[in-house]
């Protein structure tokens, strides 16, 4: 068991199995449960991160032909549109209602805290997605998304990050580059062919120096994806990026959420 307040693993799980008990069991007694528990919090936390912003890229995503269009004006996505429809979608995908979350808790203030960063990226690009006379503004699910991870690393300052990043080969974006943690999960796990579609990773790891729980979630490439990240590859896509000739199943990206301890 990791242990919050040192630092250091413990023989928690040792000492359980020595009084005869299972690790799972271990869970529920002496000092450390607190301990056991948060890293199940820590999942549940980074797989809601995660689901928020998978919801405001749906949201952009079915968006973007209006988004597009050169000749209408107001969109009438605002960030408290977005933000809005965001949270419909996160309740249709989790069954949870974002509000009922208690604001208090870990888990609540972080989500408010991406929610804020959603309405912030929404809010500074009005300008550009209510532009008439041009199509392609360039806001697409990817901006939308590495941009509101970056609002929330600064909301969320020694608590949390989130970053979309990718396989060294494919990465567009310099600022999604991988760091070694990420780098090796995606080469050593999620890369193989036998890692289970849509499984993720954690594990209490490193991040910056500090301790951290870590999770990397992998996403796939879809059809719609490919007009971009298809073939054939080095033709120049609509936002000016070669695309790499990936094809329909590829890892194609990966969530990556830190929870700091
Ligand atoms: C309209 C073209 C376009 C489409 C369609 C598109 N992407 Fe991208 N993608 C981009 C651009 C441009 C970037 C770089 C964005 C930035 O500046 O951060 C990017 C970045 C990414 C990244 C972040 C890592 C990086 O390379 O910077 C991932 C992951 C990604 N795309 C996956 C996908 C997936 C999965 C889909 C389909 C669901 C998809 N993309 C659809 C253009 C596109």
């Amino acid at each position: 068991m990791f242990d919050t307040k040192s630092g250091k693993w413990t023989a928690a799980i040792a000492t359980a199995l020595c009084i005869g008990l299972s690790a799972a069991t271990a869970v529920f007694v002496g000092a450390h449960a607190a301990t056991s528990l948060e890293a199940g919090d820590d999942a549940l936390i980074a797989k809601s991160l995660a689901t928020m912003l998978r919801a405001g890229r749906t949201v952009i995503s079915r968006n973007q032909d209006k988004i597009n269009d050169s000749k209408l004006g107001d969109k009438g996505l605002d960030g408290k549109t977005v933000v809005a429809e965001a949270v419909k979608i996160y309740r249709e995908t989790s069954g949870i209602d974002p509000a009922s979350i208690e604001p208090n808790s870990l888990h609540g203030k972080l989500l408010r805290l991406e929610m804020d960063a959603i309405v912030e990226v929404l809010d500074g690009h009005q300008q550009t997605i209510n532009r008439q006379g041009v199509g392609f503004k360039g806001f697409i699910p990817a901006v939308f998304g590495r941009q509101v991870s970056e609002a929330f690393g600064r909301r969320a300052v020694g608590l949390a990050e989130m970053k979309v990043t990718a396989p060294p080969k494919l990465v567009r974006n310099p600022k999604a580059r991988a760091d070694d943690w990420e780098g090796a999960v995606i080469n050593d796990k999620l890369m193989l062919a036998t890692w289970p579609k849509d499984q993720s990773f954690s594990e209490l790891a490193k991040s910056k120096g500090k301790d951290a729980y870590r999770t990397a979630m992998p996403e796939y490439y879809g059809a719609t994806c490919l007009s971009c990240h298809g073939s054939p590859a080095g033709e120049i896509d609509i936002t000016g990026y070669p695309k790499e000739g990936a094809k329909v199943g590829d890892l194609g990206g990966v969530i990556s959420i830190t929870l700091y301890r």
